[in-house]
């Protein structure tokens, strides 16, 4: 467990506030002028810096300038950009990104002052500066026996413009939603080894515990009752036993009759601990990064204790299908046809194409359990990373209205998601000359195909897939994100159990 944060919120005048390092915000078009009570303190040094371009207040640059007689001697400016482009987006990356330089350079309290770029900011600004804070206090490198550099975040504190009480809710829900996401980075960074299907169950319950979400773990004689041949077949290759993760939130003040009657959100997550692809078996180089091919399991775990926390308004189920996909004596072989929990028949062309076949018993189980709604997230295709990179996840769902309320949740949350078209033309390549479907169909439109093979057992209910293949982990290390997994997804789904009273009634 990482070291307990504290996060708060606090107004003060920024000579008074007392931490270790004070992480200002400049902007590029800011002088000297807006910064008076700096530079005066400094001896002129900022408007020195500026003049000298040694400091230009480019999106995420850092510099340390040492105020006299303020309560803190450490005063971080942070590179904010343009003032037109201080979203939500950008105050969670500049506070990510001046709490990690702060602690690089040693400080294991930082506080963020909260400002504006000239329009009013409220308390999803609140919110983005301090979920950005919490993301910095994540650490890729807990197997580590060795003592790390950098110091550990031991306090967070968002400097707000006034006293008013709703900035420390906003500061709360950012910090809740900000450790789910490091949950998620730390479940999807735990190696293959240390991680089978069983211990990711044990990891769920140690996620739930004190929420009040129940937790139920189905393990393979109960997937065998249940009827649910995608999910067997898929572990089948594996001396590590499948399980199916169910998680439920029941919303605390819950109107009887709306909790009854109302609509239910099902998150189901793509929980394949390790896959080599099995039989038809992946090649070795990079084959080490398919550790993380749970995230999307992991996402739905940390949302669900975020959804708990912050006693989101509906009820939520979060289903995660954990498989181990390997090519044992067992395995299932190409041209194997199994059956699925909602009875349909699937020609198993490529098993690497794993991902698909244990979400779709689980879309059948959340729809046993009431969901009326669904929205999977998955590490699914190679093929979404191509047409997307690794800068957006791929979005598809139908109808649109459920896509949009996705995208834009998404887009609230900082996940960035970007849709791609399920024509029914595309359900061509999926057929099959001996069962129902096959699951994979072929090499154009990879992304497509594998959503089309999710629709099919969606129920005919609202439905979002997010493809996380090519956002899930960053190849590289930036000033906001360092390199590794990302927790991406997780604050979507959150923050998406708080939108339900814009859904269409009658669509549930
Ligand atoms: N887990 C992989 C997809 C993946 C690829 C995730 C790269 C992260 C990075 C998935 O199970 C898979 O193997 N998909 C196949 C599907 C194909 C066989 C139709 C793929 O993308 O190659
Ligand atoms: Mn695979
Ligand atoms: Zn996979």
């Amino acid at each position: 467990m990482p070291v307990a944060l504290t996060v708060r919120a606090l107004a003060g005048s920024l000579p008074s506030v007392s931490t270790s390092m004070l992480v200002v915000p400049v902007f590029e078009s800011d002088t000297a002028a807006d910064h008076q009570e700096i530079d005066a303190a400094t001896g002129g040094e900022l408007l020195r810096a500026l003049e000298a371009r040694e400091f230009r207040a480019k999106p995420y640059e850092a510099f340390g300038v040492s105020p006299a007689g303020w309560a803190t001697r450490r005063v971080l400016l942070a590179g904010a950009g343009a003032r037109a482009d201080w979203t939500t987006e950008r105050i969670r990356r500049v506070a990510t990104a001046g709490a990690l330089a702060a602690r690089a350079r040693g400080a294991a309290d930082v506080a963020f002052v909260l400002v504006s770029g000239g329009a009013q900011i409220g308390v999803a600004e609140a919110q983005a500066a301090a979920e950005g804070l919490v993301l910095a206090a994540h650490d890729g490198d807990a197997l580590k026996t060795t003592p790390r550099e950098a110091a550990a975040l031991h306090r967070a504190t968002v400097v707000v413009p006034d006293a008013s009480l709703t900035w420390s809710a906003a500061v709360e829900r950012g910090r809740v939603l900000g450790e789910a996401s490091n949950l998620a980075r730390e479940l999807a960074n735990e190696p293959g080894n240390q991680l089978p299907p069983r211990i990711l169950a044990d990891r769920a319950a140690a996620a739930v515990a004190g929420t009040g979400l129940t937790l139920e773990v189905i393990d393979e004689h109960g997937l065998e009752r249940l009827g649910m041949g995608l999910l067997l077949g898929v572990g089948r290759g594996s001396a590590e036993p499948p399980r199916l993760i169910v998680i439920r939130h029941t919303p605390r003040a819950a109107g009887e009759s709306r909790a009854a009657t109302g609509p239910v959100l099902g998150l189901i997550g793509k929980g394949i601990t390790f896959d080599t692809g099995g039989i038809s078996i992946k090649p070795s180089e990079g084959m080490e990064r398919m550790k993380t091919d749970m995230s999307g399991g992991a996402a739905v775990i940390a949302a669900m204790r975020a959804i708990a926390q912050l006693d989101a308004p509906m009820p939520v189920v979060g289903l995660v299908p954990a498989a181990e996909n390997m090519p044992g004596g067992r395995a299932i072989r190409p041209g194997d046809v199994l059956k699925a929990a909602s009875g349909k028949t699937v020609e198993v062309n490529n098993t690497d194409a794993e991902g698909r076949l244990v979400l779709a018993d689980a879309f059948w189980h959340a729809q046993q359990l009431g969901a009326t709604h669904l929205v999977d997230v998955a590490t699914l295709t190679g093929a979404c990373v191509v047409a997307l990179g690794k800068l957006a996840s791929g979005l598809f769902a139908t109808p649109t209205w459920w896509g949009e309320i996705v995208r834009e949740t998404a887009t609230r949350a900082g996940d960035r998601v970007w849709p791609l078209p399920l024509h029914d033309d595309y359900l061509e390549l999926l057929k099959s000359d001996i069962a129902d479907i096959v699951n994979t169909g072929g090499r154009a439109a990879g992304a497509i195909t594998a959503a089309m093979f999710l629709r099919e057992f969606a129920g005919g209910r609202p439905w979002a897939h997010l493809d996380i293949a090519g956002t899930a982990w960053a190849d590289e290390a930036k000033p906001w994100q360092p390199k590794g997994t990302t927790g991406v997804a997780v604050r979507t789904l959150a923050e998406l159990a708080f939108t339900s009273a814009r859904w269409p009634a009658a669509a549930a």
